[in-house]
């Protein structure tokens, strides 16, 4: 398997990847594929943060992507979707990524990474609740999946609410 930046010739098989991994049985297209497509099309996409894992052959079994979000008035990062093709889930896949997208952002000089989802997947990356650092989420429910990973950059006077990219609001 190798993790690379995604190219123009990928965003359909991106496509094809992400309905995969969310599909549940007897649900139409799941939103994570149109919202990956709808990212890319908006100003919160940063090309340096989307990447692929390509298989042995160079089929595309995985994605990640990182977009622009706001803490208040300071930039960060909010990581999602994240997929892996069924037939390649719990071999490392999603690890490879997730660990390619904070280094690459890390590098970026980007302060912490939010995102809203499993509390016993995310944490074996570095993320703990958003509320430790005083990060707050939109939505008081998202409160027990909503966390963060603090990077090199990171600056405890962010503080305040968290704003996804507009994209996400349709969903
Ligand atoms: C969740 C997902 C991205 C994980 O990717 P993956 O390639 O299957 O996971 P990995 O093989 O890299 O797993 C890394 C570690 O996490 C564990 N793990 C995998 N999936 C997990 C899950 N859903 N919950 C908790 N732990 C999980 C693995 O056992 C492994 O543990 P280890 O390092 O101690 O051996 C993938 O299963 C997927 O695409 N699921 C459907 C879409 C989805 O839910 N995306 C995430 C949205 S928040």
């Amino acid at each position: 398997m190798l993790v690379r930046r995604e190219t123009s010739d990928d965003v359909e098989a991106i496509r094809t990847v992400t309905v995969a991994a969310f599909t549940r049985p007897g649900e139409g297209v799941p939103v994570e594929a149109p919202l990956v497509d709808w990212l890319r099309a908006c100003p919160a996409w940063i090309p340096e943060l989307s990447f692929v894992a390509a298989g042995p052959g160079g089929d595309v079994i995985g994605h990640v992507v990182c977009s622009r979000g706001t803490v208040e008035l300071a930039q960060v990062l909010a990581l999602g979707p994240l997929s892996v093709r069924p037939d390649w889930q719990r071999k490392g896949v999603g690890k490879a990524l997730v660990h390619a997208v904070l280094g690459a952002a890390d590098a970026l000089g980007e302060p912490m990474v939010v995102l809203l989802g499993s509390t016993e997947y995310y944490p074996k990356f570095g993320f703990r609740l958003a509320s430790e650092y005083g990060i707050a989420p939109k939505h008081a429910e998202w409160e027990p999946h909503f966390q963060v990973r603090t990077l090199t950059a990171y600056d405890p006077s962010v503080r305040g609410e968290f704003a996804y990219a507009e994209p996400f609001d349709r969903i």
